[in-house]
């Protein structure tokens, strides 16, 4: 009989290896690192944003996830564990908390998006936007966002779905889900991409994407790739350490984030000829975040063949990378809650549940007409939160997770969480955790940069 005391692991390591790249492939991989790419400098922008997640994100993230093998599941006991056992402060469990807050936040703009993707599925598949001119589309837009009530419907499936899934736990939820996400992910981007260089401009996007523009590359096109590269991997909200602890004893780490990392960047890629074609298709200007998917894209899709069907894949699959993401995201405050006020997993995802939909209600509510909106980044609380999660909260806790396993902790611990990577890996991974990570997010944190994650 299985031990009801035994930890909770996934069942192997490609399934932790998948968990991380399901949530790493999110609402950045889509609508976001394909047009900064073509906006900073396209191939040198690309070339610099590889750089700086493997040599900056990827070692967080390793940090993250040893600090959970460490210390368990839960941010909080995770970093008092790995403290005590390197005789310091427990000060820094604010970081955890700090952590699961950031986690909050962004999950509640998770699900307004995604409900926003579902409901869009709906409109594509019964062929609204067929035939549309785009200030027809961008009307819509509009008008669906002063609707609250169909909105929150939509996002209070998503997130029961997201919830569910967490009630279920590491092996029967999280597990089976991203068996199952990864390899739809990577069809409907197939068949999407089959459908771009079938109707699609490639050649537009080819040139958008990848030449190589040195007028637009500078010192903010790295500063943009360092932000873009913590966000997509997912590090600073406590997935690494959730995830971590539930990995299989003894696996290499380093190589284990390697592979999300390339997973990552190889869907954003894959995803950027996906939209980019179609966009291009009609001679539309290229834009991010709501605009691309909730304006250009419907619009470019109304006017294609077969645009129905083609456009309702692409709000599927909006949806699914954004529930890999919301897992990931509520796993860590679950397991916190879970272990700090000793709840069951059900009574803890409701909770935590609770919170993040009045949380997205409250989202919702500031999208209405007369509330300040003028356009996304204003004064709008989408807006304000993303600026605080992907600008202030983030960063902030990568930095001090790098100082904390990077300075504090001590070095005999974390050699033998890692004793699976060579001596060579160690050192290096420990140089860049000690000194170049700390600099680099320092100094993305100071830029007065305006791009933030959604
Ligand atoms: N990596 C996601 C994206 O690119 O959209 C964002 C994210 C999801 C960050 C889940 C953290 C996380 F736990």
């Amino acid at each position: 009989m299985a031990d009801p005391n035994a930890p909770v692991r996934w069942g192997s390591r490609t399934t932790f290896v998948l968990a991380l790249s399901a949530s790493a492939v999110g609402l950045g991989n889509l609508w976001r690192f394909s047009y900064l790419s073509g906006e900073y400098g396209g191939g040198a922008f690309v070339i610099s944003y590889v750089l700086c997640l493997f040599l900056i994100a990827a070692p967080v993230m390793v940090a993250e996830v040893v600090l959970g093998r460490y210390g368990g599941s839960s941010p909080v006991a995770a970093i008092r564990r790995a403290c005590d056992g390197s005789l310091r402060s427990r000060g820094w469990t604010l970081v955890g908390a700090l952590a699961c807050l950031t986690s909050v936040l962004m999950l509640s703009l998770y699900i307004v998006v995604a409900g926003w993707g579902m409901a869009y599925a709906g409109f594509m598949q019964a062929g609204v936007f067929s035939a549309a001119r785009a200030a027809e589309v961008g009307e819509h837009f509009a008008q669906f966002l002063a609707e609250p009530m169909q909105q929150v419907y939509w996002q209070s499936l998503f997130l029961l779905v997201a919830s569910g899934i967490i009630v279920l736990g590491v092996r029967r939820g999280l597990g089976v889900l991203v068996w199952l996400a990864v390899p739809a992910l990577l069809a409907m981007l197939a068949f999407l991409i089959k459908y771009g260089f079938d109707y699609g401009d490639i050649a537009a996007t080819r040139n958008f994407l990848f030449s190589t523009r040195l007028v637009d590359f500078s010192g903010e096109s790295v500063l943009v790739a360092l932000g873009h590269a913590l966000f997509t991997l997912g590090v600073g909200v406590g997935t690494g350490i959730s995830y971590g602890a539930y990995a299989p004893q003894r696996i290499p780490i380093g190589r284990s984030i390697f592979a999300v990392a390339v997973f990552d960047s190889v869907l954003a890629l894959l995803a950027g000829l996906a939209i980019f074609p179609i966009v291009f298709a009609n001679n539309m200007e290229p834009n991010a975040g709501p605009g691309l998917l909730f304006i250009s894209l419907p619009y470019a899709f109304g006017n294609l063949m077969q645009g129905e069907l083609a456009g309702a894949v692409f709000f599927l699959l909006v949806v699914l990378a954004a529930l890999g993401s919301a897992v990931a995201l509520m796993e860590p405050v679950v397991a916190m809650l879970m272990q700090l006020a000793r709840l069951e997993r059900f009574t803890a995802a409701l909770i935590v549940g609770a919170v993040v939909w009045l949380l997205g209600l409250a989202v919702v509510m500031s999208l209405q007409p007369g509330q300040g909106w003028a356009g996304f980044g204003e004064r709008n609380l989408l807006g304000v939160f993303d600026m605080l999660t992907a600008r202030i909260l983030l960063p902030l806790v990568a930095l001090l997770v790098t100082l904390l396993v990077g300075w504090r902790l001590r070095p005999e611990i974390l050699r033998l969480e890692l004793a699976r990577e060579s001596a060579l890996f160690f050192s290096l991974w420990r140089f860049l955790l000690r000194y170049i990570a700390p600099l680099a997010i320092a100094l993305l944190m100071l830029a007065p940069l305006r791009a933030g994650g959604v």
